[in-house]
């Protein structure tokens, strides 16, 4: 069976509720049923991580993904050579933590070869980033986001819950700019009584340095609701705190509006993003798909909703009809709710779908 640990499949073709099936397109562009244009796809590449983030994966780590289910590189360019003439322009590639498989570079010059892919960049906790940047940047990476939940030491070890790597991450972040991967997303994940006080010293940050530091909100999985009860953060608090410091512009985002939205301090060289998928819905502004590493296409970041590609791709069959039916079922939002992971759709860490 087509499956990874314990997401159900749910092959659907029933159009999302609230949907217009003639809304949907998917000749040179991907049209969903709400009119949303979908021209960005994140790949992960693996369920794996050398980190274990309190709100993310627990200690003992999850049942991972047989190996003989992960997609290969090949398959992985033979999906986003099927998207990309249905108006696929950016992939981001994502994990877990995407540098613990190995020769991602080879992906990277893959995709780099795919006509009309525009953008290819990378989510990463740049552990491993100073070893790779080089071989990265050459086979044509674009750009890295790095999830950085603290600017102290020790505290970042213990949200990650792995000593030592602090070092590694510090020179993951200088390789980054020494190659000159731009613009260059710092993801910090907002956690009350963890990281809350270093608000002000992240968004300070960004006056000096062309760096776009995005705030996110903790969204419950079966792995964190104790961190996303308890610990929860809106990000209109921390813009609440970081406009006291100096007044703050809204800017358009440094690679176009996806679900973050922007804002600078007069004169900044980087930006202070929000990510809201607790507080405010941004589901109105979607414009992508993920690719899980055993290849189920999810039309939304939580529930249930995901097409079997490896199958189909590995008996030779057309994707293209998998991939309109995909579109047909992409929801109108999440149901995510604070404190309860029912929305989910029983995924225990965004690690599972490439978050
Ligand atoms: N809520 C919010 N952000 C999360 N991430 C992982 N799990 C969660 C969660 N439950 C973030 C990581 C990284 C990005 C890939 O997703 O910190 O920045
Ligand atoms: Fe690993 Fe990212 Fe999850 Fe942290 S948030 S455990 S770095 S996959």
């Amino acid at each position: 069976m087509s499956r990874g640990p314990g997401l159900p499949i749910v092959d659907g073709a029933t159009p999302a509720p609230g949907s217009d099936p003639a809304r949907v397109r998917a000749d040179d562009a991907m049209v969903d049923g709400f009119g949303r244009r979908i021209e960005y796809l994140r790949i992960s590449v693996t369920d794996k991580c050398n980190l274990r983030c309190v709100y993310c994966m627990p200690m003992e780590g999850l049942p991972w993904i047989p190996k003989a289910q992960l997609l290969s590189w090949e398959e992985i360019r033979d999906v986003v050579g099927e998207m990309a003439p249905m108006g696929l322009r950016r992939v981001r590639i994502t994990g877990g933590e995407p540098l613990v498989r190995r020769d991602v570079d080879t992906l990277v010059r893959f995709l780099r070869d795919v006509p009309g892919i525009e953008d290819i960049s990378l989510s990463t906790n740049a552990v491993l980033l100073a070893d790779q940047a080089d071989a990265l940047a050459d086979a044509g990476l674009d750009r890295v986001n790095v999830s950085l939940d603290s600017l102290r030491d020790d505290r970042m070890e213990a949200i990650a819950r792995r000593s030592g790597v602090a070092a590694r991450i510090r020179a993951g972040l200088e390789a980054a700019e020494r190659v000159g991967f731009q613009p260059l997303k710092l993801n910090v994940v907002l956690m009350r009584g963890r990281n809350d006080d270093e608000i002000e010293d992240f968004a300070r940050l960004t006056v000096d340095r062309p760096w776009h530091v995005r705030f996110i909100e903790v969204m419950p999985t079966g792995a964190n609701l104790d961190v996303s009860r308890d610990e929860q953060l809106t990000c209109d608090e921390a813009l609440e705190r970081i406009s006291a410091i100096d007044a703050l512009e809204p800017v358009e985002g440094p690679t176009g509006n996806g679900p973050a939205r922007y804002w600078r301090f007069p004169g900044a060289a980087g930006s202070i993003g929000v990510i809201t998928p607790m507080s405010h819905t941004f589901c109105d502004r979607c414009n992508r798909m993920r690719l899980t590493a055993d290849g189920q296409l999810r039309p939304c970041l939580f529930g249930d909703l995901q097409t079997d590609l490896r199958g189909p791709l590995r008996r030779g069959e057309d994707l293209r009809p998998l991939i309109e039916r995909t579109l047909r079922i992409k929801p109108e939002r999440h149901l995510l709710e604070q404190g309860t992971d029912a929305g989910s759709g029983g995924l225990a860490a965004l690690s599972q779908t490439g978050g």
